[in-house]
Formats: C-alpha cells, sequence, structure tokens
C-alpha cells in the first residue's frame, strides 16, 4: 500500500519586491552590492519572484537587475517597466540572462490617473495596455500586467482591460491598492468579481499587491488570495512607497500558522526571515519598529510576570509561533518590573546562581526595588545584585 500523501493546499506564489518597491521609499536607496546580497537571500529563502528594480530608471537599476538575472539560479527575475515601448525594451534586456525572466508592465486606470497622469481617455489607456503586452512578450512568455490604481477603477472597464491584457499575453494579473484604499472586504470582492466576470480569467494568475496607507495591506492581501488569487506582492519588513507594501514575513507567517482557515502554502523557508530582516534593515537604513510581527525585537519577548510564567510552563501559552521558526535562537524574558518569581529564578539558574529558598526570595525583593527605579534590568545588574546576597548571607 503506498504510504505517499498528497497536499491539499494550494500554492501561493510570492512575489518580492523589495528591490522595486521598497527601494522606491524615500530615503531607502541601495547600491549595487546591497541589492545582489538582498536578492541571493531571496532566492535562498525560497520567494518565488524577485522583482529586481526598474530597468528605464537609471542605469544603475538597468545594471542591477541584469547582474540579479544574470547570478539567481532559481527565483524568476523580474523587472518593471511602464506602457511604451521604451521602457519594456529595457526591462527585456535587463533580464535576458535569466533563467526565468519575467517583464511586469503597468498604466494607470482609475479616472483620476487616466486624467490628471497620463491624459489619456479610456481607449487610449487600453490600446497602450494590450500593445505593452504584446510588445513585452516578444522578450519572454511570463508577463505580468498591472491596472495601476485597480481599486478605484470603474468596474466595468476594470473587466474589460483585464480581458484585453489576457488575450494579449499577460500570464499574470495583478490588481494594485496602490494608495492603500481599500477594506478587506472591498478588495475580497474586487478579486472575487474580476475572476467571475472576466471571461479568460482562468488563462492569468491574479495577483495582489496592497499598500498600507490605512495598515491594512496584509488583511487585504490575505483577503484576495481567499477570494481567489494565487501570488502575493510583498515586501521585506514592508518596505514601500509612503506606509509601505504588504509585509512578506506577515502574509508568509499568516498563512503557515492559520492554515485551518488559510489552506495554502508558500515555498518560504521561514527560517531564513529573521536574517532577511536584518540585512534590508542594514542596508537601507531603515530600523525594524521593536514591536513590528514576526521580526520585531519584541515579537517573542515577555516582560510581565504572567506572560513570563506561562511560557516558562508552555510556550504556546503566549506564543502563536515558534522564535526558531523565524530564526531567532530562543524568546526573551525581559526582566523588568513585571516579571515574577518564576522568571527570576529562571534567569538566576541562566547565569549560574543556585540560591537558597530564602536567599532567592531576598533577592527577587531586592531585583523588584531596582526595577522600580531602572527601566531595563540588564544581566550585569542581576549579577551584582545576587552576588551582593552571596556576599551578605556568607
Ligand atoms: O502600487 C502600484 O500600483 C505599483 C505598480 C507599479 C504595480 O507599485
Ligand atoms: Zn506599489
Amino acid at each position: 500500500m503506498s504510504t505517499a500523501t498528497t497536499s491539499a493546499k494550494e500554492h501561493i506564489v510570492i512575489f518580492d519586491t523589495t528591490l522595486r518597491d521598497g527601494e522606491q521609499c524615500p530615503g531607502a536607496s541601495m547600491t549595487f552590492e546591497e541589492k545582489l546580497q538582498v536578492a541571493t537571500v531571496l532566492d535562498e529563502m525560497g520567494v518565488d519572484v524577485i522583482e529586481a528594480g526598474f530597468p528605464i530608471a537609471s542605469e544603475g537599476d538597468f545594471e542591477s537587475v541584469r547582474e540579479i538575472a544574470r547570478t539567481l539560479k532559481r527565483s524568476v527575475v523580474c523587472g518593471l517597466a511602464r506602457a511604451n515601448p521604451n521602457d519594456i525594451d529595457r526591462a527585456g534586456e535587463a533580464i535576458r540572462p535569466a533563467a526565468r525572466g519575467r517583464i511586469h508592465t503597468f498604466i494607470g486606470t482609475s479616472p483620476l490617473h487616466r486624467q490628471y497622469q497620463l491624459q489619456l481617455d479610456q481607449e487610449q489607456v487600453y490600446e497602450r495596455a494590450v500593445a505593452s503586452v504584446k510588445r513585452a512578450r516578444n522578450f519572454t512568455d511570463d508577463v505580468e500586467w498591472s491596472p495601476m490604481d485597480a481599486t478605484r477603477t470603474e468596474h466595468d472597464y476594470l473587466c474589460r482591460i483585464v480581458e484585453a491584457a489576457i488575450d494579449a499575453g499577460a500570464t499574470t494579473i495583478n490588481i494594485p491598492d496602490t494608495v492603500g484604499y481599500a477594506t478587506p472586504e472591498e478588495y475580497y470582492e474586487l478579486i472575487r468579481m474580476l475572476i467571475e466576470r472576466v471571461p479568460n480569467a482562468d488563462k492569468a494568475i491574479f495577483s495582489t499587491h496592497c499598500h498600507d496607507d490605512l495598515g491594512l495591506a496584509v488583511a487585504n492581501s490575505l483577503a484576495g488570495v481567499r477570494a481567489g488569487a494565487r501570488q502575493i506582492e510583498c515586501t521585506i519588513n514592508g518596505l514601500g512607497e509612503r506606509a509601505g507594501n504588504a509585509a512578506l514575513e506577515e502574509v508568509v507567517l499568516a498563512i503557515r500558522t492559520r492554515g485551518d482557515i488559510l489552506p495554502y502554502e508558500t515555498g518560504v523557508d521561514t527560517t531564513h526571515l529573521m536574517r532577511a530582516s536584518k540585512l534590508v534593515s542594514t542596508v537601507t537604513s531603515f530600523p525594524v519598529q521593536y514591536n513590528k510581527a514576526i521580526v520585531g525585537r519584541n515579537a517573542f519577548a515577555h516582560e510581565s510576570g504572567i506572560h513570563q510564567d506561562g511560557v516558562l510552563k508552555n510556550a504556546q501559552t503566549y506564543e502563536i509561533m515558534t522564535p526558531e521558526s523565524v530564526g531567532v535562537s530562543k524568546n526573551a524574558l525581559v526582566m523588568g518590573k513585571h516579571s515574577g518569581r518564576h522568571a527570576f529564578r529562571e534567569k538566576l539558574k541562566d547565569l549560574g546562581f543556585n540560591l537558597g529558598e530564602n536567599a532567592l526570595e531576598d533577592a527577587f525583593k531586592r531585583f523588584k526595588d531596582l526595577a522600580d527605579r531602572k527601566k531595563d534590568v540588564y544581566d550585569e545588574d542581576i549579577e551584582a545584585l545576587v552576588g551582593d546576597e552571596i556576599l551578605t548571607s556568607q
């Protein structure tokens, strides 16, 4: 009898755009070498598609996309292009050395973008979209098309232009919430509506691209997946224009942790996440906020006595994923005024002290006095305090 099991979980393509949308964030530019370093970590981590840059933007961007395309063997390497021949040819040239290369071409489709940014009417935008996808297909079979500001585009028009882009050869249709305006319910409905109404929707993979202006980028991306999207565009640490993009580490861990309601899988080896987060933070000089989900300094740290006691008895009392699963060696019991006896005793054991009950009680009182005066109590403070305790009890 065969013991083979088949996974019922559908694969979600993880498309990382740290090097493109992430780098567009003011002050986050990276050097050629830094981009190559980040791309290598993403590739090792199992990211499916890496948007390596916007080749027409500068000579440097072109060179880094081309070098990443030349170097990576596993991930698809993607270059961004507006809907014009020069952009597309430049992106096509940059991805040429890739084992697997993609061109991502986009045009604004909402009334605001058509009128103010492009000064084009619906039909002109439609024609440019079709022409750009066709031109990109001369370089690669893997063409992604995005109607920029899709969440503020008229539905009938959006359906018509998406259908035309697929007919022209787009294999991925990305639906950007460019200004982070949508709510999860709306974004779910939009993806559902497109998949139901566009006659050739089954010929392309639908993708989410959510910005975080209202703090909803991850929730919107997951809603999009539940509605049928099978690619998520995201960045390490949620880096990106204005308030950023959906954070890669958050969407991947949400899918991994909540398999009960999100029956999907990604190819990302999550144990690389902390390393990737630290690298992106270092090369961009953007600090990661202490309480950032998954990769923040406090994501696996406990200070309150109740929580520390629970975690020491069974980590699952206050942790929904293990620190090891995201590349953190262990959780941290931070000693402060909220800490209790249980954690204090464990801390002493870690530091190599073995006190009797009375001495321990005495040291704990002194520790609490100190913690009231001092915000952070370090190991050295505890060592000094217990050293005094040992001396006075001799
Ligand atoms: O947010 C956006 O609309 C974009 C497009 C280029 C896909 O980043
Ligand atoms: Zn974007």
